[in-house]
């Protein structure tokens, strides 16, 4: 099995981050690595190991690390200050690229979070319609609040709808605030609207859930049934936000929500994310149009913050030149294909899902359609394939690949290589 060459220096910091941070990381992935610095579609550890970089900073490093037309556009406005609290023109006109962009968005509230954006699409949902619980999908991830650790990741799925908290330190009355129902069902999920709709402010959903994609009429399903119903229609794009296509998945997918989270690719690698959607929804956070009372309070310290903005619009210009997505999707579906061809090679029960700027790998041949089926993968399989990619100069999340405008068709070759040896490593147990 390979191993990953660790320096002393490397292994100082590492220690000295057991003293004062908990568990000895920032929270986010399982492995110990200390990145020192990334290029393009790479990035380097602190004992200068070498990686293809399909962690990407999870998901926001679309157009790869320090891009020069990021960075020239960041050090322009840092040279300016960097945070002003009141509106700024670069703020604006990455607002006014937003509406252009994204069918749903007719207007724009900054944060500095996707769990504040979900959190607040949510707190708009329950304004617009002044009801108080949101039906999410048992799998389903939004971020970190209260109201999204739940049934995200659960032990043993219980029943429809009642919902089970992901971690400790949930107020209990709060579970009975969300609504689970199963991804990918639309009957289930359509009736379970249909039933509690005098109580519902609106519906959650990650268009692609974590890797799996949306069976056909599901997303269309949901979007009548909200309609139907008067509730808002929520697409967590946080993720798939300027990713799956320059509009997103709702463009993608073809079904436009009322509302819409967005973070990751529009900061640019910065602290911003936003809330979107049309003017019927939007309208909320403006307290002279619908009212003290009715108004969705909703300030933040860095909300709009010019540095991010920079970089973020230097981002959406880079993927606005002709044939980005085209090339991003032939590098993803390049590395799909390639990864669906080593596991026959290997003789390997095991998938790729996901689109191809986005997707992971499951061991099990079973067809996969919700969090039940993904569940059923063989986790333990994973787990030594990514211990294995990131000791051959892989680096990955633990449970996705993202790919970058910066992943020349050689740079797949050479991951694919990589992965040839992982998944032969993982055959062999
Ligand atoms: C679909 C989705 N929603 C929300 C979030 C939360 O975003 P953040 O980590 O910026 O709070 C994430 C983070 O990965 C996500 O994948």
């Amino acid at each position: 099995m390979a191993e990953r060459n660790v320096s002393d220096a490397e292994a100082l910091i590492a220690a000295r981050a057991r003293n004062v941070l908990p568990a000895g990381g920032f929270g986010n992935v399982t492995f110990d690595v200390v990145i020192r610095e990334g290029r393009g579609g790479r990035v380097w550890d602190e004992s200068g190991n070498e990686y293809l970089d399909f962690l990407l900073g999870s998901g926001p490093m679309l157009v790869g690390h320090a891009h020069p037309d990021v960075t020239a556009a960041v050090q322009a406005q840092v040279a300016r200050g960097s945070t002003f609290f009141v509106n700024n023109e670069l703020g604006v006109q990455l607002a006014e690229e937003i509406v252009a962009a994204v069918p749903c968005a007719e207007k724009v509230r900054y944060l500095s979070s996707g769990s504040e954006a979900t959190f607040y699409a949510m707190r708009l949902a329950r304004a617009h319609r002044g009801r108080g619980k949101i039906m999410k999908f048992e799998g389903g991830f939004h971020g970190m609040s209260d109201y999204a650790l739940m049934s995200m990741a659960p032990a043993r799925p219980g029943n429809f709808p009642q919902a089970a908290p992901d971690t400790a330190g949930i107020p209990d009355s709060v579970r009975d605030e969300i609504l689970i129902a199963p991804f990918n069902d639309a009957e289930t999920a359509v009736s379970l609207i249909r039933e509690h709709q005098d109580e519902l402010a609106g519906v959650i959903v990650e268009p692609l859930q974590r890797m799996i994609p949306p069976e056909p009429g599901f997303l269309e399903a949901l979007r009548d049934a909200t309609r139907e119903c008067g509730m808002a229609l929520i697409f967590d794009e946080v993720v798939t936000g300027f990713r799956f296509a320059y509009g997103g998945a709702q463009e993608l997918y073809g079904v436009v929500p009322d509302i819409c989270a967005l973070g990751k690719v529009i900061g640019g690698g910065y602290p911003l994310a936003a809330v979107a959607g049309g003017d019927d929804f939007m309208k909320y956070f403006d307290a002279a149009e619908v009212g003290a009372e009715n108004a969705v309070k909703q300030i933040g310290t860095l909300s709009g913050n010019p540095v991010a903005a920079a970089a973020g619009l230097a981002t959406l210009q880079i993927l606005k030149r002709d044939g980005a997505y085209d090339d991003l999707f032939a590098a993803g579906r390049q590395f799909m294909d390639g990864l669906t061809a080593l596991f026959a090679k290997h003789g390997l029960a095991a998938q790729v899902l996901g689109e191809p700027p986005m997707f992971d790998i499951l061991f099990t041949d079973a067809p996969v359609t919700d969090y039940r089926g993904a569940a059923q993968s063989d986790g333990a399989k994973l787990k030594l394939f990514n211990d294995q990619v990131l000791a051959g100069g892989l680096l990955k999340g633990d449970n996705k690949f993202y790919v970058s405008t910066a992943h020349t068709g050689a740079d797949i070759a050479e991951a694919l290589d990589i992965c040839d040896r992982a998944v032969a490593a993982v055959a062999a147990t």
